[in-house]
């Protein structure tokens, strides 16, 4: 490898939200979505010409970042975007709230998944919308939608429908056969999709590939909001940056009203390193991507060795869902962060606290470590 993935960075002086969460310095943070490794020299390098001008005054979007965005997209999945229908906006969760602002009126509702990243279920409340609840069915380990649930949702007020793909927290990969069915639905009942794709560049099974919802047909194309972002792929969550990718001028026009006043300037140097991201680190996402397929590989052998615990994804990014309903513990997440030492995000948060989410994109020997953690407290449980 010509990446560096083993090295402990310390980051506790950072004030990283990551590791200040646990006042216990011996409990090792797996939590937020944000990895513990270094941005490869093609981006460092790239900010520290930008710091060393000098100057930060507020910044246009960049011409060359929606073109980039759009061959990188024609490239790996072959969708033809245009680069109007790019907005920039600081943050895929911005992008979430505006998309409820805009397809939403008052007293109109969100179907939004669950178990999910608890921001799409605050997006609907911020904005002052309905929101109901649609349950993903545990297949085996694989979150999957309940496509009968889902359409008896729908009501003349459903007017969006939140879907998150790759899933947070499931870790699912949807097929095209699924968001072929999807997509059926929301145009028999005439629901546009607000399509989170953030975590798409980063899939763990070679059998598997990213099929974008706009991409499928017309009904999807202009009834779709679709988000992306480098900030999963390249670890780059402290630069907040997105694209809401939205093929349907007036909607398109009615999001970018709805940013105004709201959404601030995006960070100067959130374009440089997305566009350095993009542009030339894709050698450092490949050795990532392997990496991350090697740790999901060991934490799922692992993890499946323990009494009551049981993972079978994910199919993408580094979250791992674990089903711990067999351990019968009425907190899982508790015993995770205070018998096992390891910090894991509590299944609550998302809607189910019979699981919990650990974040693998860590150094191998901080992986091997948790896992050792776990293994034991779980053995010693009475
Ligand atoms: C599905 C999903 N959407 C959005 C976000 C947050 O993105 P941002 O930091 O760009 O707002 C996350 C972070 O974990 C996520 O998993």
């Amino acid at each position: 490898m010509k990446y560096d993935f083993d090295t402990i960075v310390e980051r506790k002086q950072t004030h990283s939200t990551k590791w200040s969460k646990f006042s216990d310095p011996n409990i090792i943070p797996m939590w937020i979505a944000d990895m513990d490794f270094i941005c490869p020299r093609e981006i460092t390098d790239a900010m520290h010409e930008r710091i060393d001008q000098g100057i930060f005054g507020y910044t246009d979007t960049p011409n060359e970042l929606s073109q980039i965005l759009k061959e990188r997209i024609k490239l790996n999945s072959g969708w033809d975007i245009e680069e109007e229908w790019v907005t920039w906006v600081p943050g895929a969760v911005v992008a979430l709230n505006i998309s409820c602002k805009t397809a939403l009126a008052p007293g109109e509702i969100v179907v939004t998944p669950s178990p999910i990243y608890a921001p799409f279920d605050e997006a609907s409340k911020n904005m002052s919308r309905g929101m109901v609840k649609n349950f993903l069915k545990d297949n085996n380990g694989r979150m999957e939608l309940d496509f009968d649930a889902t359409e008896s949702l729908l009501s003349k007020d459903t007017k969006m429908l939140f879907f998150c793909n790759p899933h947070n927290p499931g870790g699912t990969v949807f097929n095209k056969k699924e968001i072929t069915q999807l997509v059926e639905i929301c145009e028999k009942h005439n629901v546009i999709i607000c399509s989170d794709e953030i975590h798409s560049d980063l899939i763990l099974q070679d059998d598997l590939r990213h099929f974008h919802l706009a991409s499928l047909n017309e009904y999807a194309k202009l009834n779709s909001i679709t988000i992306l972002g480098p900030c999963k792929t390249f670890n780059l969550a402290g630069f907040p940056l997105a694209a809401a990718i939205i093929p349907n001028k007036e909607l398109r026009e009615d999001f970018v009203r709805n940013t105004k006043g709201i959404v601030s300037h995006i960070d100067n140097l959130a374009f440089v390193a997305s566009k350095a991201a993009y542009r030339d680190a894709g050698e450092w996402h490949k050795e990532l991507t392997e990496y991350l397929k090697e740790n999901k590989r060991i934490l799922k052998e692992e993890i499946n060795k323990v009494d009551g615990l049981s993972l079978s994804g994910p199919e993408a990014g580094f979250l791992a869902w674990i089903d711990c309903r067999e351990t019968k513990l009425d907190a899982p997440g508790d015993f995770f962060i205070n018998h096992a030492g390891v910090g894991v995000h509590d299944g609550e948060w998302f809607g189910n606290k019979n699981y919990v989410r650990l974040n693998f994109g860590c150094p191998r020997s901080v992986l091997n470590e948790s896992i050792e953690r776990i293994q034991k407290a779980f053995s010693q449980r009475n």
